[in-house]
């Protein structure tokens, strides 16, 4: 149930002709306070937390077409208000969440071309959000060419970064000083004397990414992606920019529980959310990926209707809700992201869609339909209605998209405000279907998903399936105690891990670099309302008893807490299901193995739980031993510490389960 925002207006305009300089607001706890100046020199802001400067005073302002420099603001007044409200998420990692802040709006007019600009501010307790606001002016179209915001941060701090030049976001955060990061994608994570920082925007709408760009051992620069023309976003007045955000926290835990982008964006706008369901699901994918199946027709097709079917009855078995399906579509063969003319609604003959949805519906199991789509984004918005009709026609209505090309249309970036326009359309249009949307080589999440919750998770992320393929032998055990404090805090990820078997007959040089008892941890770790059981049915049927882990885990929480993590080491989560009293609770590490004291203080008091834990055997290690692991019952109270002992790239999994 959606509440009601309670925004109170507390300021008022002041005169134009008091022209003042500078205007501040704090946090809702008083402890972080930002500041906006404008000078000489031009627009500024600085904040401080607790006293101490956070972000030296930093510049803003635009370039606008014809080398337009908009920068040299006289400030006209200022509003004030501020809001503290609770909602509730259709699905995620916290049920309620509690928007609270303050609000300071200065306008302002730039002196050389008069265009109206407004800066709004909120803060809140975990950190602060602006963005530029550009009013309805006698200007009603501008060409942005890049923005000149700053985040200038303290000296002495580190980064972890993602390199603007990794394709789809699919690689490492590499762990730098700020001098030496060259230029970045955000999140940008950063360990700040005293204090974590995360970097990042909220509600990306009709404009570009942006990007970060170090200049000195403090600064950073935004950099937005621009159209091919070397534009970077054409804007109609009135117009608001994405929020540019900075989480702010005492401990790297601090950062996964801030909800501060989701209180940024929209609320929800699309009624009845309860079609949008969470859920975990199997996927003829793997296969594939390692090379056992094709997408395309022959005698290793893996979307025939015979093996779909022996998915359906293995997920149905298993509880696992939803069951995926590549190669479906008759427009994989040879090089298929060089075909612009992918076909959304021919089936391959040995695929009988009209059996598969009658086998699937008598069984209980939810088909998601695959549209790969190459990039080639108007042929797949020429068909986008037909598309999702033709699924929702044979009762899938789930849908996982895919851009795979290094450019879209030939020549747009994935992060331009070309492919911003093109997402935006396909998850609305989805709505109106009642299609989910699980969306892979994405722009980078900025919370979306609050507005539109039918966009239940995407990609951007080196995932799973670089361990069943890269020729670098895999993902390093770091990266999955990386990825909740840099990539995790845009949103879902749809990682799909769940592999049981590290053996890979095709690939023998790769692997997933973890142990079995990792890879349960890691569903509790890794954020997603949709989870994927991504191994074959087969290899999870040599170990029923792990698995069960899997079949229990939950994909919606009422709760989260961090108790323990060092970003880059080790990192303890633990949920509480929203739809039942359990706890879980996921614990993993990076290439050292060692031990870890949980108190379990989250548990309600004076009650008796069954933890069922699930944990690396003495003599596993994620090399030599993945596959060892035990699994006790012990009976534990609030009042317990758990001794944790985790294997080289191990984890350990516990469900709490009320006596
Ligand atoms: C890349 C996606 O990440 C992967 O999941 C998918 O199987 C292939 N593209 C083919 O669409």
């Amino acid at each position: 149930m959606k509440k009601t925002p309670v925004i109170i207006i507390s300021g008022l305009l002041a005169l134009a002709s008091c022209t003042p300089s500078g205007s501040s607001v704090s946090s809702p706890d008083n402890k972080i306070r930002f500041t906006v100046e404008s000078n000489d020199g031009g627009l500024f802001y600085s904040v401080t937390d607790g006293g101490e400067t956070v972000v030296s005073p930093s510049r803003l302002g635009f370039v606008l077409a014809g080398d337009e420099q908009a920068k040299d603001f006289k400030i006209l007044g200022k509003e004030t208000a501020s809001c503290d409200t609770t909602w509730e998420t259709a699905w995620g990692e916290s049920r309620l969440v509690r928007d609270n802040y303050n609000q300071l709006t200065v306008n302002m007019q730039e002196k050389n071309s008069g265009l109206l600009v407004d800066l709004q501010v909120r803060v809140f307790d975990d950190g602060f959000g602006y963005r530029y606001v550009f009013p309805a002016q006698n200007r009603d179209s501008l060409i942005i060419m890049q923005e000149l915001t700053e985040f200038v941060i303290p000296e002495g701090s580190t980064a972890w970064g993602l390199p603007i030049k990794s394709e789809y976001y699919e690689d490492y955060f590499y762990h730098k000083n700020i001098a030496d990061l060259d230029s970045v994608r955000t999140p940008l994570t950063v360990e700040a004397p005293g204090r974590y920082l995360a970097i990042h925007e909220a509600n990306l709408t009709d404009y570009p990414k942006m990007n970060l760009v170090a200049t000195d051992s403090v600064t950073l620069v935004a950099q937005l992606v621009p159209w091919s023309n070397g534009v970077a976003a054409y804007v109609k007045t009135p117009f608001a920019t994405p929020w540019r955000t900075m989480i702010i926290g005492d401990k790297p835990g601090d950062l996964v529980t801030s909800y501060m982008m989701l209180n940024l964006n929209e609320p929800q706008a699309i009624g009845d959310a309860s079609w949008c369901k969470p859920m975990k699901y199997m996927g003829i994918w793997w296969e594939m990926h390692l090379g056992k199946g094709t997408w395309h027709a022959g005698p290793h097709h893996s979307a025939n209707t015979a093996n779909v079917k022996k998915y359906i009855d293995f997920a149905a078995a298993n509880g696992i809700k939803g069951l995926l399906v590549e190669g479906w579509n008759a427009s994989w063969e040879g090089d298929w992201t060089r075909n612009e003319h992918i076909d959304f609604t021919t089936p391959y003959p040995d695929y009988d869609i009209d059996e598969i949805a009658r086998y699937a519906k008598e069984k209980g199991v939810e088909m998601i339909g695959h549209h790969e789509t190459a990039a080639w984004t108007r042929n797949y918005e020429n068909q986008l209605d037909t598309a999702f009709s033709f699924l929702t026609g044979h009762g899938i209505n789930n849908v996982k998209t895919g851009y795979v090309n290094s450019r879209m249309d030939g020549k747009e970036d994935h992060s331009s405000q070309y492919g911003v326009r093109h997402y935006r359309k396909v998850i609305e249009t989805a709505a109106k279907h009642h299609v989910t949307i699980n969306n892979h080589e994405p722009v980078m999440p900025t919370g979306l998903q609050r507005t539109l919750p039918n966009l239940m998770s995407q990609e951007g992320v080196r995932g799973q399936e670089w361990n069943a393929w890269s020729t670098d032998g895999g993902s390093v055990p770091e990266h999955t105690v990386v990825m909740p404090f840099t990539r995790g805090l845009a949103g879902p990820m749809d990682f799909t891990f769940g592999t049981f078997n590290f053996e890979n007959p095709v690939y023998p040089g790769t692997r997933v670099q973890s142990t079995i008892a990792k890879e349960l941890a890691l569903y509790v770790v890794i954020y997603a309302p949709l989870q994927m059981a991504s191994d074959l049915p087969e290899n999870y049927a040599k170990y029923p008893d792990t698995f069960q882990f899997i079949k229990d885990v939950p994909v919606d929480w009422e709760t989260t807490i961090v108790p323990d993590a060092v970003i880059g080491d080790y990192v303890v989560t633990v949920r509480r299901d929203r739809n039942s009293d359990d706890w879980y609770l996921g614990a993993v590490t990076d290439e050292n193995a060692r031990t870890l004291d949980v108190a379990l203080d989250f548990l309600e008091p004076n009650t008796e739980y069954v933890a069922t834990i699930y944990a690396d055997a003495p003599d596993a290690d994620w090399k030599n031993n993945p596959t060892a692991y035990t699994i006790t019952d012990r009976t534990v109270t609030s009042a317990d510490t758990l001794n944790l002992s985790l294997a080289t790239s191990g984890g350990t999994a516990i469900r709490f389960h009320k006596k």
